[in-house]
């Protein structure tokens, strides 16, 4: 086999056949479980979109109640895993690292036996609950108990806040949490799907995939995409900003994608889904000053850098959307966990399906020969 070709980022590899989404990044399509983008986020709960993913298909009326009444069941998370995110708040750690120990613990209230399926729904039953109670003791209060009247979105978003959603707001988390279940294989994707494949368990192959979504280039950038748009507001100039923000050689958050040339499809959802919810529930202003910014910073990027195509991506709506329908912005990414964690579990199960241990090689350019010499040499 060939060892001078290196590819770092994985990029030319197709590591995986999946039938759970599909993306043309020059089109700018996204075809998730055989549905565009749009179609699926205009009309599926998430718990729908979850039995597409595992199931390859939609579910009856009655599977869905099925699953509903299964994941609600699953949703309750151990007085030691609680014990552990109150303990996480009190120590200042962030969000992603208690939504990492719920994730790593959510096997304690695992009462039912362990399968791959049981263990699927087990980590999406109870990643919201996690970063809900997480978030409740951050902030000095005592969390919530999950409540069995209420949908997965809605619910998630009572044991943030404390108060039943309206509908606008409930819909709004639902087509987030549909847009962003799956994308390909991603980075967290791909560490689940490893994980898996040694034969490990789906729990946690989820917690690797925590862990990786953690990190700034993967999840990181909705957040820093809601500071800038709360500093451009204060200041009054989009334009100032944007170009300041690129003479000084930085990046401007929520623009540029590594595989879309064009708008991300996943963008276009999601500022009709904050259109809908702004003009119904929110700040209307706010969301036309977004809009506004985004015109002006593609227009600014397309004069300062006509040789590239940098357009709006997912984490730009994403940030003006959440903040609408009330997520804390330190709660940005645990909640894009919240959606992926139905993409992660479905790869680990298509996985399973045709399983064979991932194990790439490396080319070794370390030193060869050398000899050993005693510790009282050195
Ligand atoms: N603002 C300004 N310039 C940008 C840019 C942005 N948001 N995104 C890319 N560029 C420029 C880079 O500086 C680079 O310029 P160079 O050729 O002079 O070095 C060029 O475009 C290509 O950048 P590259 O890093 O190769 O693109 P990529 O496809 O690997 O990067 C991202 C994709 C998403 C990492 C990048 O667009 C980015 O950092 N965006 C901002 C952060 C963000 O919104 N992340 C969420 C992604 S969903």
């Amino acid at each position: 086999m060939d060892d001078t070709y290196v590819d770092k980022g994985l990029e030319n590899v197709v590591a995986a056949e999946t039938r759970l989404s599909s993306i043309d990044g020059e089109a700018g399509e996204l075809v998730i479980g055989g549905f565009p983008l749009a179609e699926l986020a205009a009309n599926a709960t998430f718990e729908e979109t979850v039995f597409l993913l595992w199931n390859d298909r939609l579910p009856t009326a009655d599977e869905l109640d099925d699953l509903r009444d299964d994941l609600r069941e699953h949703r309750a998370i151990s007085d030691e895993t609680r014990n552990l995110l109150r303990e996480a708040a009190d120590r200042g750690q962030s969000a992603m690292d208690a939504l990492r120990m719920g994730a790593a613990s959510a096997t304690l209230a695992r009462t039912d036996g362990e399968s791959p399926e049981r263990d699927a729904l087990v980590a999406v039953a109870q990643l919201p609950t996690a970063a809900a109670t997480y978030w409740r003791y951050r902030t000095g209060e005592e969390p919530l108990d999950p409540r069995s009247d209420l949908g997965h979105a809605a619910n998630y978003l009572y044991m943030l806040t404390g108060e039943e959603p309206s509908d606008a707001a409930t819909r709004g988390l639902e087509t987030y949490l549909n847009t962003v279940v799956d994308h390909g294989l991603n980075a967290s994707t791909f560490a689940a799907r490893a994980i898996v494949s040694t034969e490990s368990d789906v729990v946690s192959a989820v917690t690797g995939a925590v862990g990786s979504l953690k990190g700034p280039l993967h999840g990181g950038a909705p957040g820093p995409v809601l500071d800038m748009l709360f500093d451009v507001r204060d200041t009054g100039d989009p334009e100032g900003y944007v170009e300041e923000t690129l003479d000084a050689g930085e990046r401007l958050m929520g623009f540029g994608h590594r595989v879309y040339r064009v708008r991300d499809p996943r963008a276009e959802v999601l500022s009709a889904a904050a259109e809908r919810f702004y003009a119904d529930d929110g700040d209307e202003a706010f969301f036309e000053f977004a809009r506004e910014f985004e015109e002006t910073a593609v227009d600014v990027l397309a004069e300062r850098r006509p040789d590239l195509t940098l357009q709006t991506n997912v984490e730009f709506y994403t940030a003006v959307l959440l903040n609408g329908i009330g997520v804390p912005r330190d709660l940005f990414t645990p909640t894009f966990g919240v959606a992926r964690v139905g993409g992660w579990t479905a790869h680990c199960l298509e996985q399973l399906e045709d399983n064979r241990i991932v194990r790439p090689r490396a080319r070794y350019v370390g030193e060869t020969g050398r000899t050993w010499t005693p510790v009282e040499n050195r």
